[in-house]
């Protein structure tokens, strides 16, 4: 815990609102905890891919990464990225766990989140040491891929806290946070409770959610209490496995160095090619630092989706703990590669006969089963994104346009009352095209006469590249919770088989 940060009780609980705060992000999709999942080992078990770098789908150098927002641009009308179209971008690497990284020096698997913290806002040191979790909690709400639209600032952000109702978007609120904002807190007020006034900053925004994590801390596992005396706490199995581990021939204790599991250092194991992802080297400059990754705590490895800075899966072909092991052994398929791996690496020597162990240990002797189960302090919410059916949810039919291509409609935003975020995108449309949100209480039927929003004049040009976003801003007034919407893009076409318009499919959304 930095000296300038210290941890309290308000700041925790104004920490986890913020961090399952889907409101965080523009287009209120994304909260910090959409990607970080404690029952996932704090990790996103959405497992996305990003087409690495050669940008070409599914082939070796693909990642399994998490999935963010669609793309859109400063006014934050929807935009085609290059490599994910309109379809949600992806981060180029795995999301590292939460609990633990506490502990850590420095964070993300190359450790660009440094030590020292600037606030965004100021320019100025806030945090001189020990502030990695607080420099790296600024970053994904800026950035476009995870959680913002492009060239956001932190005076949106901040001015969208002021106005919004904590957890408008959450359901099953844990008791902390229920009581919290019982009786209509706004975040005003929480920072108020927090840091004495009710100014929304960045540095607050940071000091906040990096409190919440210094206080996920999974010491309960079964090697805890073993370590501790209870003997049974372990199978023998497991015991036999910890001891494969700390052993000379299998060395997994050199780098992940108990209690931490880890020694906060980064190694290149030899995963991938280093042209792939220079990791390290990138953050530092140095030459001796290409392809290293941070090593990682192995606390909770046994509830993650996917393994390794890329996912593991692709390329690499890691599923379990048992490919692990014969990843570090080089048997059963698994390659290494030599160049600049450490040292430590090609020693390895599990043997045969202690791999179930290992894997025995690695899979569920380090996991706490509070993180396993969700239980304080690793509760949470439920966020919007999980509820289904989905609120807006995509029903009807599209119908063709010039070129016999359909309009696609993007509808991801909820229908909270009173949002200021709420849009629909559409796509695959005549390029150059005016079109109108079409809006009707209940499904549509054939011929009746609607209530016709926009126009919204298309970008792009040519059959199919037409693009464009209608923004509605939600009603305050409470009567509307309940309300049921229908809304379609029609698009007016000449060339249309119907010889006038093209229509995308139909959203509905019920009001909240
Ligand atoms: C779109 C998914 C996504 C969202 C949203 C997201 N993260 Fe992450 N997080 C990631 C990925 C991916 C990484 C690893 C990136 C890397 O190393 O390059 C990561 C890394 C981290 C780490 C580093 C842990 C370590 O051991 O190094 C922390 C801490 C973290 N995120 C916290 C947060 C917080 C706090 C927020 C909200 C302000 C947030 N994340 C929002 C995907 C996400
Ligand atoms: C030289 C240091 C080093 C040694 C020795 C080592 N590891 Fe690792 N381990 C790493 C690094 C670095 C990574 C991350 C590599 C990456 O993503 O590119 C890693 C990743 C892992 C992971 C994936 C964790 C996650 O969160 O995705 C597991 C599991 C693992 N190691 C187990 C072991 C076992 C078991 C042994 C002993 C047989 C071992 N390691 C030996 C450095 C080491």
């Amino acid at each position: 815990m930095p000296v300038e940060n210290p941890i309290t009780e308000e700041k925790r609980v104004l920490g986890k609102l913020l961090f399952w705060e889907e409101q965080l992000s523009s287009d209120n999709t994304m909260a910090c905890g959409t990607c970080h999942r404690f029952k996932s080992g704090g990790t996103d078990p959405r497992e996305a891919r990003h087409p690495g770098p050669d940008g070409i789908f599914f082939n070796l150098d693909d990642k399994l990464g998490s999935a963010g927002v669609i793309r859109s641009d400063a006014l934050a009308e929807f935009l085609s990225d290059a490599t994910f179209g309109f379809d949600v971008q992806v981060t180029g690497r795995a999301a590292n766990p939460v609990p633990m990284a506490a502990y850590a020096p420095e964070l993300f698997w190359d450790g660009r989140a440094s030590s020292t913290f600037i606030d965004p806002e100021t320019g100025q040191v806030s945090i001189s040491q020990g502030g990695a979790l607080e420099s790296q909690s600024v970053g994904p709400p800026m950035s476009d891929v995870e959680m913002a639209h492009e060239a956001r600032d932190w005076g949106q952000l901040t001015a969208k806290l002021e106005t919004v109702t904590p957890m408008a978007l959450a359901t099953n609120l844990p008791d902390d946070m229920a009581a919290a904002v019982a009786g209509g807190a706004t975040y005003p007020d929480l920072f108020a409770a927090a840091f004495g006034d009710g100014t929304v900053t960045a540095e607050r925004i940071a000091f906040a959610i990096a409190t919440y994590e210094r206080t996920l801390i999974p010491d309960q596992t079964p090697w805890d209490l073993f370590i501790a005396g209870d003997d049974d706490a372990m199978t023998p199995g497991q015991i036999a496995g910890w001891n494969t581990f700390r052993s000379g021939q299998a060395r997994c204790d050199q780098c992940h160095t108990p209690p931490t599991f880890t020694d906060h250092t980064f190694r290149n194991i030899g995963l991938r090619p280093i042209d792939e992802d220079t990791g390290r080297q990138a953050v530092t400059g140095n030459f001796g630092d290409r392809g290293r990754f941070k090593v990682p705590s192995l606390r909770n490895v046994g509830l993650k989706p996917t393994l390794m800075h890329n996912g593991g899966v692709v390329g690499a072909d890691l599923e379990d703990m048992r490919d692990v092991i014969d990843f570090y052994e080089e048997v059963n398929g698994h390659n290494q590669f030599n160049e600049n791996r450490d040292p430590l690496i090609p020693g390895i020597n599990v043997p045969g006969n202690q791999e179930a162990a290992l894997a025995d240990f690695l899979t569920n002797a380090l996991t706490d089963p509070r993180v396993a189960a969700g239980i304080f302090p690793f509760d949470r919410p439920t966020l919007h994104s999980e509820v289904l059916p989905a609120n807006p949810e995509i029903v009807g039919r599209p119908t063709p346009g010039q070129g016999l291509i359909e309009p696609t409609v993007i509808a991801v935003s909820p229908p909270n009352l009173g949002s200021t975020d709420f849009k629909l995108g559409v796509h695959n449309a005549r390029g150059g095209a005016v079109a109108y949100v079409q809006v009707s209480p209940t499904p549509f039927v054939a011929h009746t006469r609607l209530d016709w929003r926009g126009p919204v004049e298309l970008a792009g040009d040519g059959p199919g590249e037409g693009f464009g976003t209608w923004k509605w801003q939600l009603p305050h007034d409470p009567v509307f919770v309940g309300t049921d919407a229908y809304m379609q893009w029609v698009v007016l076409d000449g060339d249309a088989p119907n010889g006038h318009t093209a229509r995308s499919e139909t959203v509905h959304v019920t009001i909240f």
